[in-house]
């Protein structure tokens, strides 16, 4: 359907371009210094004062979480309470991450309303943290004390801050080639690693073995858990409708399996079902350049997400959390492309690198590269088929 209701005619697809060159000019930053603010004396030590003398409560709220982590790790305390308490974490800490237009990058690549939906905002500083902490509270829910999932690393990551604070083992499967700085802390909340020799695909047939033979909760995605992975990520399209009070025209997405796409997708659909939103913003998916099946069967015009060959897939210490050669999730976001009138082009590492760079620079954010991949293939649609003047937002994740 498109964004009235209707299934949109078959279009001729327009091919789009392998890759966006960067813009020339790349001078220093604007505004990279800002005047510090100098809180008199008095305040330093005690907070923040507002008006009438009321001081903030920073230092309440911190402490109520404190209380919160210990009940839910702790099995001495009944389930209820628990459950409750990691519900309170999982409310204050995940998600309500920022939407900042990006006006200098906006100037940079030469259309207006871009804004960042910036993820790096969620404690491990990735999206991974609302699905996350969403299969933690289920499984917490549902009896298990351990869980599983293979990670290029951020998932990882997430999986086992998400874990330690409900009190549950986490075991981490990482591919064995894999360059991630992410496993030490990993390993600093607890959680075990196994790496395995082999790519991302067989590290998630390992994991989902596991689950099986020891009574372990599956995390991993392309299972059970689809729906409420798809709803976690739904949360992000929300945040979205809260900030600009309708659905944007286009969403721009760096893919992997596909999961965060289609989840924001439904999101979108529910909201505009729900006659909350005028529209269902059209989707557009970026990826490492040849490494990823959503890409390749949006440029083939193919009905289906198709496995590419797994020789075909090599990792760098860019592209890593975006390359597979079989999207789990993938027929669910081409599908969500298809539906939307969307877009899909693939980025370079060395595009990703210059992105992440740029918007360092000229918003301030510290990027992940491969976020950048949604951006760059925006870029390269708007140059071909030359995009309505609207509103665009990109998600970006942070990076550790
Ligand atoms: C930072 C980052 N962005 C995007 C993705 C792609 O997400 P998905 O697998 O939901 O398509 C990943 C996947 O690991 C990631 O780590």
């Amino acid at each position: 359907m498109n964004d009235k209701g209707e299934k949109p005619p078959p279009q001729e697809q327009k091919k789009p371009q392998e890759d966006h060159p960067p813009p020339k000019t790349l001078s220093s930053p604007r505004n990279s210094e800002k005047e510090q603010h100098n809180a008199p004396e008095a305040q330093k030590d005690q907070g923040f004062f507002l008006l009438d003398e009321a001081t903030s409560q920073v230092a309440d709220i911190a402490t109520e979480i404190e209380t919160q982590k210990k009940v839910a790790a702790d099995k001495n305390f009944p389930l209820e309470e628990r459950l409750e308490a990691y519900e309170d974490i999982f409310d204050s800490e995940i998600g309500d991450t920022t939407l900042s237009r990006a006006r200098n990058i906006e100037r940079e690549v030469g259309f207006r309303q871009i804004y960042l939906k910036f993820e790096g905002g969620n404690p491990t500083g990735t999206q991974k943290d609302r699905i996350a902490f969403a299969q933690v509270l289920d499984a917490l829910r549902r009896g298990f004390d351990a869980i599983t999932m293979a990670t290029c690393g951020n998932y990882g990551v997430a999986m086992a801050l998400a874990a330690s604070l409900a009190g549950l083992r986490c075991i981490v499967y990482i591919p064995e080639t894999y360059h991630t700085k992410r496993a030490k802390e990993i390993l600093d909340t607890g959680a075990e690693i196994i790496r395995v020799p082999g790519d991302y695909e067989k590290t998630v047939i390992l994991s989902r073995q596991l689950a099986e033979s020891e009574e372990i909760y599956d995390a991993n995605p392309g299972g059970a858990n689809t729906a409420l992975q798809l709803q976690a990520y739904g949360e992000i399209a929300y945040e979205i409708y809260d900030e600009l009070r309708d659905a944007p025209a286009f969403v721009a997405v760096p893919v992997s399996n596909g999961t965060t796409l289609a989840g924001i997708y439904k999101g979108f659909l529910s909201l505009y079902r729900r006659g909350k939103t005028s529209r269902i913003p059209r989707m557009i998916a970026g990826s490492s350049f040849g490494k990823n099946p959503i890409i390749h069967a949006y440029l083939k015009n193919s009905p289906r997400c198709d496995d590419l060959q797994p020789e075909s897939i090599r990792e760098t210490t860019v592209n890593e959390p975006l390359i597979n050669w079989q999207s789990i999730d993938g027929d669910y976001a081409l599908q969500a492309l298809r539906l939307t009138r969307g877009w899909a082009a693939y980025a370079s590492d060395k595009n990703m690198l210059f992105f992440s760079r740029l918007i360092r620079e000229r918003e301030g954010l510290n990027v992940l590269p491969a976020s950048t991949a949604g951006l760059i293939a925006l870029i390269n649609g708007h140059q071909r088929d030359t995009f309505p003047s609207d509103r665009y937002v990109v998600i970006l994740t942070g990076r550790r």
